[in-house]
Parts: structure tokens; C-alpha cells; sequence
């Protein structure tokens, strides 16, 4: 108690929950307690950029009031009722998504890893019952480099040495690709009719924002409908808005190149709680019968009624063309701070979900040490895979704030490399 004494507000915080929680997480060291907008606040008072949202879950800005109030009304007539009795929410919010992405059926569920499983779940039941791929025999591509999530099912996709170390046996009937090669997933799906889908991110997000080529996803849909196989996009992080359209996969006004599965999570709920969908045809979703999948909170009153209202204000407020835009005057201020500072290699993204790579030959750490510059200087990021840094503010964000968070970014570098 003496020593708690003795620590900041921040320290005392950080110590309390490294001593009484899992050490699961490796966060900045920093304790928020209120967030407005594109800003966040610490327990000392101090404000900062949002460059993070969350992993890109709160794009319409922290505490946006008609998100917020929304879950004010909906807590206070229903939160949960359970899928054992309808309620009426859930049928308006799955229509709600359904007119919107394009789709005949939704399927409700919470966090983003357990929609991707159902995702799995949903083409493997397709693969056996449609396609008639002999039961136990199907398979599922991922591509290398991807992040869908932590479950066992999941990471047994995944190649980060570090998701996987330890948490083995894997789930059988899975196969890589590299990401962005079209080619690499013709030349598998041509030798191999136990497929049944090939789940992408249309940008791959953890991984760096890796930004395939303009052609590749197209070219994965028309691969997908050739051999009979399943696209499916997790748009759990490029999705509502992030990357300067509603969806990065495809454009919802034409449905054109529209996957056979969409997953969306994160910023459907706009930051309040973990609400996730998984959308198909009736082909595919009718695949699972009552009692083969669901969820105790999956699809509850109080998670429809705030998407809706999270969902429409990404929609009244145009975010994905101010995610555009302020992307393009991010993008351009990095790429000038790049050519006064070679530290920075390369800076990409589309819309407001950027990267930048610096060179940590020198000092294997920089990333981290860069972004606790920032955090320094009223800015929080996070390095994803070693030397990048993901910056992905609130789509919100105006040209001012922008420009200011350059001058930030610009200013650390300045400070911790020269
Ligand atoms: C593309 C993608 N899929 C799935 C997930 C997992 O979502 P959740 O953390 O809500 O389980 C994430 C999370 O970052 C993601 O970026």
C-alpha cells in the first residue's frame, strides 16, 4: 500500500493491473479515462490524438452522442434476452445490414474472431451439404500474413510464430497462399476440389496495412466463382468506412466483386461493446440449422439498436469520404516527412487506415520507442509487426487535427533520430 502510495495516478494503475491481470497485452504505458471524439484523456489529465481507434473500432469518434444514446435507451427497456426468445431488434438490425451490404441473411455474433468462426463454420457446412466435398475432407485458404483473431481455429491459420508457440495441435484443413498472388491461389484451387473457401482481409491491417494490388480481390472473386469455392472478406478492420469507402472490398452502390461472405465487427457498434455479423445468401447461411451454432449474447436488443445508430452515423455523417480525404492529406504530409527523414521507408494505406515502416537497423526497438515519443508528445500508436506503425485515427478527424498530428509525428522523429 506504501509503495502505491508513492506512484503516479498512471503507475499505480499500471501496476495494479500487471499485478492482478493476465500478461497478455504489451500496452503503452498510459491510463486512459475519457475519450471525446478524436481525443483521450488520462487519468492525469493529459489530452491526445487518438491514432489507434481502438484497433480501428471507433471510427465514428470516442462517446459520438447518438451512439451513446441509443445505449442509454436500449439499456433501459431491454439488454438481453437471449436467442431462446425473439425480440425486436435483432430481425430490424439484420434487415438493416442485410438492405445495406446486399445480402439475403445476417448472422449476428460478437466479437470479430468468433464471427470469422462462423465464417469457418458456415463454409465448411457449405463445402459438405452444396458442394458435396466428402465430410472431413474440406479445406479453407487463408493467405500468409493474416490476422483473423486468437482462437485456436483461428491462430491455426495463422503464421505468427508468437500467436501460435505453445498452442498446439492446429485445426486440420487449412491452406496458405501468399497474399496479393493470384496466380498462387489458381494454381491451388486448380489441383485441389476439397476447397470450399478462401478467406482474405482486403488489406491486411496487423500485418502492416498491406495493400494488395487493384486488381487482386477481383481477381480472387472470379478465381472463387470458377473453381466453385467461397470468397469470403473479414472486413472486421478495413470495414464501415476505415479505408475510404464502406466496405474495402467491394462498392456497396454496385455490388460488384460483393464476396460470397462478409465479416464485419469492430466499428458496427462504434466502440461501445463487441458486435459482430457474418453476411450471406441463402445458399450459403441456410447451410446451419438451429441448434449448430450461436451464442448466449449473439444478436442482443442492446447490440442492435446501438449499430443501427452506429452503423447510420457513419453513413449521415459521410465518413468514408472524410476518411478519404484526410487519408490522402495524412498520407502526403508523411511521405514529405519521409524525404526529410530517412528513417521513414515507406508510407502506405488507403483511406484513413495508413502505415509508416521506419528503418530499425540501428536500434531494433525504434518503432516502440517512437510511439512512446509520441505518446510524449499527445499522440498514441502502437508498432504492429516490428518496424511499423499503424496510424488509424477516428474517421471524424478534420485537416486541422491532421496537420497538427503531423507536426507531432514530425517533431519525434526529429527528437529520437538525429
Ligand atoms: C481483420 C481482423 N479479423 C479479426 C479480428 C479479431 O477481432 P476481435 O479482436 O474482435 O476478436 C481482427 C482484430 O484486430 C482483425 O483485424
Amino acid at each position: 500500500m506504501e509503495i502505491l502510495e508513492q506512484l503516479s495516478k498512471s503507475d499505480a494503475f499500471i501496476t495494479k493491473e500487471h499485478h492482478y491481470g493476465a500478461h497478455n497485452y504489451h500496452p503503452l504505458p498510459v491510463v486512459l479515462e475519457r475519450g471525446e471524439g478524436v481525443y483521450l484523456w488520462d487519468v492525469e489529465g493529459r489530452q491526445y490524438f487518438d491514432f489507434l481507434s481502438a484497433y480501428s473500432a471507433v471510427n465514428q469518434g470516442h462517446c459520438h452522442p447518438r451512439i451513446t444514446a441509443a445505449l442509454i435507451r436500449q439499456a433501459e427497456k431491454l439488454t438481453l434476452n437471449s436467442r431462446a426468445f425473439y425480440n425486436n431488434k435483432l430481425g430490424e438490425f439484420e434487415e438493416y445490414l442485410c438492405r445495406l451490404f446486399g445480402y439475403d441473411k445476417a448472422l449476428v455474433m460478437n466479437t470479430g474472431v468468433e464471427a470469422v468462426e462462423t465464417a469457418m463454420k458456415l463454409c465448411r457446412k457449405w463445402g459438405y451439404t452444396v458442394k458435396g466435398i466428402p465430410e472431413g475432407k474440406a479445406k479453407i485458404v487463408f493467405a500468409d500474413g493474416n490476422f483473423h483473431g486468437r482462437t485456436i481455429s483461428v491462430v491455426s491459420a495463422s503464421d505468427d510464430e508468437q500467436a501460435r508457440k505453445g498452442f498446439g495441435p492446429f485445426l486440420d484443413g487449412i491452406e496458405k497462399v501468399p497474399f496479393n498472388d493470384a496466380h498462387a491461389l489458381e494454381t491451388l484451387l486448380q489441383k485441389d476440389e476439397h476447397i470450399a473457401g478462401v478467406i482474405l482481409e482486403p488489406i491486411q491491417g496487423e500485418a502492416g496495412v498491406v495493400v494488395p494490388d487493384d486488381d487482386y480481390l477481383a481477381r480472387v472473386a472470379a478465381l472463387c466463382e470458377r473453381f466453385n469455392v467461397l470468397y469470403i472478406a473479414d472486413e472486421i478492420q478495413t470495414g464501415i468506412g476505415r479505408t475510404g469507402s464502406m466496405l474495402a472490398s467491394y462498392d456497396i452502390a454496385t455490388g460488384e466483386g460483393k464476396p460470397d461472405m462478409l465479416i464485419l465487427g469492430k466499428a458496427v457498434s462504434g466502440g461501445t461493446m463487441p458486435v459482430s455479423a457474418v453476411l450471406a445468401n441463402d445458399e450459403v447461411m441456410l447451410c446451419i440449422k438451429p441448434g449448430e451454432h450461436g451464442s448466449t449474447y449473439g444478436g442482443n436488443p442492446l447490440a442492435c439498436a446501438v449499430s443501427m445508430e452506429a452503423i447510420q452515423v457513419v453513413i449521415d455523417e459521410d465518413l468514408p469520404l472524410n476518411a478519404f480525404k484526410m487519408g490522402s492529406l495524412l498520407r502526403e504530409g508523411l511521405r514529405d516527412i519521409a524525404k526529410r527523414h530517412g528513417v521513414i521507408t515507406e508510407v502506405r494505406g488507403k483511406g484513413l487506415l495508413t502505415a509508416i515502416v521506419v528503418d530499425n537497423t540501428a536500434n531494433p526497438e525504434l518503432a516502440w520507442d517512437l510511439c512512446l515519443e509520441f505518446k510524449h508528445r499527445g499522440l498514441l500508436a502502437k508498432p504492429t509487426h516490428g518496424n511499423k506503425i499503424r496510424f488509424a485515427p477516428p474517421l471524424i478527424i478534420h485537416s486541422k487535427q491532421v496537420i497538427e498530428s503531423l507536426t507531432i509525428i514530425e517533431n519525434a522523429i526529429k527528437s529520437r533520430c538525429l
